[in-house]
């Protein structure tokens, strides 16, 4: 027993201290080999979101998609759901990047301007110039001159890309998650707005802003205009989610217009004032019609007991979705959206907060060897009437924070963090992050996952 004691401890001098509930040390940010270990060992062997199927509708259609030195190109092969096909956009001839731009159509071919090779658009060599110079040179074949291809697949309306060789499904490696966000049917959606920050800061940082909620009562004063109760954070193998504490939670303070806490007179009225709040500050999340079904709401009579007004408020939703021609999600209940929670956390790095009108989903990625830098999207999605011309916003792009303000001003207040922990978290007199048990477990679970890939 004594000498098992000694042992750990000794082992403990020599490493640096676990990661614990409550505890990740500095480390776990700050190791200098980060970017290289992420580079090999984490982002070649998991799942990340590349695009939307709605930004590759015609034959030829690609997106860009760049992971630090990787370039992949997801491309339209042919009309049908799943003529997608990936590959490394690389020449195979002296390795330089066939398309330089993030999104455009190909023609018949994909040629190199170097030299001329050309390969059909799913891959597959199509032409070398002067091919005989290569006469009786071993391993000069189709197969090894082709575009090395990237494994995909899809799902919520994403093209999810995977450059290892055999990769666990990605129905398997969702999970839980899944099956519980299944239901909203996110692949029925459209992106209203889709804003790219350039932003100062590592990927992670930016990625532990918006996978818990116990940050919500001080960051955002003017974001959420309730009296937050608290969060319980939870997780799922790799991924996690957390969910308000106070389910239901229907008659309370809040924030007016003037910034001033009034008590809700009423449970119509408290419940309108929140969405409207969300609908106002966010932009995404409380979107058209759960806003009008919320002033339907308001109109009941002040003494309608509470379990009537939330009954009430899902039947207007559904109305409010038939009067705009939009359908409602088969199976999405009651019952499904208590389950799926607030907010999940995609490992390693997507984000998604699922609504009934819509989804606000965020992506968080290195921009370069850099580690204080990183490309993070944001696209708020909402239903839109099937049938309705499929397409993509005009993506907005922003050079750093300050240069996004006016935009959001929910999403603004997150972003005073950002810097300002990226920098803190180098300083000499921080240890290590004393996570929440309760309410920051995604923290947890995400360094974990993150140690366990890095460290293998
Ligand atoms: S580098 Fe592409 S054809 Fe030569
Ligand atoms: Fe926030």
């Amino acid at each position: 027993m004594d000498s098992k004691l000694n042992s750990s401890s000794q082992q403990e001098e020599a490493e640096p201290p676990a990661i614990r509930p409550d505890f990740i040390p500095a480390s776990s940010w700050l190791n200098p080999d980060n970017v290289r270990l992420e580079q090999e060992r984490l982002w070649p062997r998991v799942w990340q979101m590349a695009c939307r199927e709605e930004e590759l509708l015609t034959v030829g259609a690609f997106v860009n998609y760049e992971i630090l030195d990787d370039s992949i190109l997801i491309v339209r092969s042919g009309p049908g759901e799943d003529d997608l096909v990936a590959y490394y956009n690389v020449c195979q001839h002296r390795g330089r990047k066939l398309r330089v731009e993030k999104k455009g159509q190909l023609g018949r071919t994909i040629s190199c301007r170097f030299h001329g090779w050309q390969w059909t658009i799913d891959g597959k060599i199509a032409h070398v110039h002067q091919r005989e110079n290569w006469q009786g040179c071993p391993e000069f074949t189709d197969e090894a001159i082709a575009l090395p291809q990237v494994k995909l697949a899809r799902w919520g309306g994403w093209i999810w890309i995977h450059q290892g060789e055999d990769p666990q499904p990605l129905e398997e490696w969702l999970g839980e998650a899944g099956r519980l966000l299944g239901p909203f049917d996110m692949r029925s959606m459209r992106a209203r707005w889709w804003k790219t920050i350039a932003a100062p800061v590592n990927w992670r940082v930016v990625c532990e802003a918006f996978n818990e909620g116990y940050h919500v009562w001080s960051t955002h004063s003017m974001g959420v205009n309730y009296r937050s109760t608290g969060t319980l954070s939870v997780s799922f193998g790799d991924h996690s989610m957390f969910r308000g504490t106070v389910a239901g939670r229907l008659l309370s303070e809040y924030k007016t217009d003037d910034g001033s806490w009034k008590m809700a007179e009423s449970v119509p009225e408290y419940l309108w004032a929140v969405e409207r709040h969300t609908y106002r500050s966010l932009g995404a999340m409380t979107l058209e019609p759960t806003m009008a079904a919320a002033e339907r709401v308001k109109a009941l009579p002040p003494d309608t007991p509470a379990m009537d007004v939330v009954a009430a408020m899902w039947a207007y939703q559904q109305e409010e979705f038939a009067n705009r021609g939009l359908k409602w999600p088969e199976g999405l209940t009651r019952e499904v959206i208590a389950a799926a929670g607030t907010d999940w956390h995609i490992f390693p790095n997507a984000v998604v907060l699922p609504t009934v009108d819509g989804a606000l989903w965020y992506r968080m990625r290195p921009n370069g060897p850099d580690p204080d830098s990183c490309v993070f999207d944001i696209w708020s999605f909402a239903h839109v009437p099937p049938g309705e011309e499929r397409g993509m916003p005009e993506q907005e792009v922003f050079q750093g924070f300050q240069e996004f303000i006016g935009q959001c001003p929910f999403l603004e207040e997150d972003f005073l963090n950002l810097t300002a922990v990226n920098e803190g978290m180098k300083s000499r007199g921080w240890k290590g992050a004393r996570t929440n048990p309760v309410q920051e477990v995604s923290i947890t679970t995400f360094h974990k996952a993150l140690a366990r890939f890095l460290g293998e």
